[in-house]
């Protein structure tokens, strides 16, 4: 189930009362009005320059309205007759001194946002004033957003009376607008101050170019009037292309804005529509999972090194779906260890390895019950706060078939073998919580025909074009530490406000118990994606899944996704500077997993279409510590 628009708005192009404005729109459901922050009738003519700017009457008194009301009834538009990258010079300046005094009367009012149109692909002196204004930090403009509204197919636009033609660009790439915005914040350094208003047309662009704003900031969705058809009972509707489109927005915080005359009984019935399409939107497990921690970095745990703590541990211990699959796993795995003329003879040793505050511990006794199989349980955990809870549990709930045991699992000298070795030391990359080494020292106490719980994991990555967690990434603030130093880490996040350049491929694999001679967990590996649209590059996303056994599997990989699973979201992993991709751009990835005596890390690098160097070089920035 999607969720509602944060607000649903109605535009009005020319508004001499805004009183009277905000109360029709309120009338038929709607939060605020968009407005152009010039009063109609004193709209000032570029190529009229009798008067000079900072001398010219435009705008209403700031009294027509209370505070409160132009912060949360309003977004103003920038005059749309701007045009700050005119060939006429004259022009030109005129327009860079009202885009200034417009600004600055928003910011005046404590307005958040200015709607703004972008209508071509030369935008490059604009991108000059916007950064100057956006960027710094002195400024106390600090705080202000521009939203510049793009189509999402380009249209000729008729030459408004005010404005002086432009010669339009007739390579076709060009002519499509999210090359506009693309060239726009690379200019403005991704400035995450400038935002999308995705105006949706009545021909939409092919479905892959679609997602590709979802990895673009979109605060503001515009929906013309116009795109609405009249279904049999008079209501407006859209066309099936629209409602999925519009549905898939659905699952980001955006604000919908309502462009165009009223074209049915009432205005009432776009919001009415509009907030139905987005509740009833089928969200994706991956997405779902997602829904309030949308795009917050975190930094990955570090159960090996660190002792987790008891919220950590109850937040896990929800997840609906990851113990009923270990319980699977378990029960399986007694009926083929133990065939049914045994089931009174035959005790089987199960050891839960990191067994935290017991969770694995109880579904394998529920499995063994199930099973009809006899069992005992050593339960080994680190963490003398989790030993606590466990020895509880033992007294009150499991009794004599479990011994719970205070060790690291890598040293515990083990009084007989196991048949069955359960653990879940994974992270959101399969391996990034060491339990490739810790499984490797518990292993000396696992039969030779004895099974590992997982068996196996694999951690998978897909290049990502994402500013918005690029820009979580470039403002940490991190004391005392060089510039790379927050480029080189990775980052769990749910990542909403993505898309993804080219289907994800997979890294590493490990295997358990591991037989081979020589142990070696160390890895190197170069992947080759290709780029499915034109793109911009930001990071990767890494993921995982894992055999638990045979086909008993848990997936956090959008395609593969164990539905409901909550325990992990995905990785992201940066780059220091974000990359430009054409279409078919052969994207080429180097990744290490490299360790010494004391701690494991990654490195990485792009190499192909251009080299960023490589990332993280001997663990100087993130590592994992053993
Ligand atoms: C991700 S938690 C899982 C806890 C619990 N099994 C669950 O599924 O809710 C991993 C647990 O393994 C423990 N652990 C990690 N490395 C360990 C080691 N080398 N020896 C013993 N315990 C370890 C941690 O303290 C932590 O409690
Ligand atoms: C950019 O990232 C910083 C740091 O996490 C965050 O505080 C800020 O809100 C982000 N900017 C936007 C516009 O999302």
């Amino acid at each position: 189930m999607g969720r509602k628009p944060r607000s649903c708005g109605l535009d009005f192009p020319a508004a001499a009362n805004i009183s009277h404005a905000i109360n029709t729109a309120t009338d038929c459901g709607f939060g605020f009005v968009c407005i152009p922050l010039a009063h109609p009738n004193l709209r000032r003519c570029a190529n009229d320059q009798s008067v000079p700017v900072e001398k010219s009457k435009w705008m209403r008194t700031d009294l027509v309205l209370g505070a409160n009301d132009w912060q949360v009834r309003v977004i103003p538009r920038v005059s749309s007759w701007l045009d700050l990258d005119s060939p006429n010079e004259g022009f030109r300046k005129r327009s860079e001194e009202v885009f200034h005094q417009e600004l600055a009367y928003a910011h005046h009012l404590g307005i958040k946002g200015v709607l703004m149109d972008l209508r071509r692909r030369q935008n490059n002196n604009l991108a000059r004033h916007l950064l100057s204004k956006l960027s710094s930090e002195t400024s106390s403009y600090f705080r202000d957003e521009v939203w510049l509204q793009i189509p999402t197919s380009s249209r000729k636009i008729a030459a408004s009376s005010c404005r002086n033609d432009v010669p339009e660009d007739d390579d076709e790439d060009k002519d499509d607008p999210w090359h506009w915005w693309d060239d726009l914040r690379l200019l403005c350094a991704s400035n995450m101050r400038l935002k999308v208003a995705l105006e949706v047309t009545a021909d939409l662009p092919s479905e892959e170019k679609l997602s590709r704003w979802f990895g673009e900031p979109i605060e503001v969705l515009v929906v013309p009037t116009a795109l609405f058809m009249t279904n049999k009972a008079g209501y407006p509707t859209l066309s099936k292309a629209h409602q999925r489109f519009i549905q898939k927005c659905a699952a980001r915080e955006m604000t919908v804005l309502v462009t165009g005359g009223n074209r049915h009984a009432s205005l009432r019935h776009y919001v009415q529509y509009i907030n139905h399409l987005f509740q009833s939107a089928e969200l994706p497990p991956h997405i779902q999972c997602n829904l309030g921690f949308e795009d917050n970095l975190q930094v990955p745990l570090q159960p090996l090194a660190d002792h987790l703590e008891s919220f950590t541990y109850e937040t896990f211990e929800k997840d609906p779906v990851k113990y009923t699959e270990y319980g699977n796993a378990v029960y399986e795995a007694l009926i083929d260890r133990v065939p049914e003329s045994e089931k009174e003879t035959n005790t089987q040793v199960v050891m839960v390895v990191g067994a935290g505050r017991g969770p694995l511990v109880t579904q394998t006794i529920h499995a063994a019950r199930k099973a009809n199989r006899k069992i005992r349980v050593y339960a080994v955990e680190k963490n003398p706060n989790a030993v606590v809870t466990l020895l509880d549990l033992k007294k009150v709930d499991w009794g004599d078939i479990v011994m719970v045991v205070h060790c690291d699992m890598r040293k515990w000298k083990a009084p007989e073998k196991c048949d069955i070795l359960v653990s879940e030391l994974l992270g959101s990359f399969g391996d990034n919580e060491l339990s490739p080494e810790c499984l490797d020292g518990a292993q000396v106490f696992l039969k030779d025909d004895g099974i590992s719980i997982p068996e196996s994991y694999r951690s998978y990555v897909q290049p990502i074009m994402s500013m918005r967690l690029y820009n979580e990434t470039r403002e940490l603030k991190i004391c005392d530490k060089p510039y790379y130093y927050k480029f080189e880490q990775t980052y769990v996040v749910a990542q909403t406000n993505s898309y993804w350049i080219a289907p994800r491929q997979q890294l590493f694999e490990f295997i358990h118990p591991n037989r081979n001679e020589v142990i070696d967990n160390t890895r190197f590996k170069k992947l080759k994606f290709i780029a499915s649209e034109d793109s911009t590059l930001y990071g990767f996303t890494g993921y995982f899944d894992t055999t638990l056994y045979k086909d008993v599997m848990l997936s956090i990989v959008p395609d593969t996704y164990s539905r409901g699973m909550f325990s992990w979201f995905p990785l992201y992993i940066p780059i220091m500077e974000p990359i430009s991709l054409k279409k078919g751009d052969p994207i080429e990835l180097l990744f290490w997993r490299r360790r010494d005596e004391t701690k494991v890390w990654y490195e990485w690098c792009v190499q192909r279409p251009t080299t960023t160097g490589i990332h993280n070089i001997n663990g100087r920035s993130g590592t994992i510590g053993l």
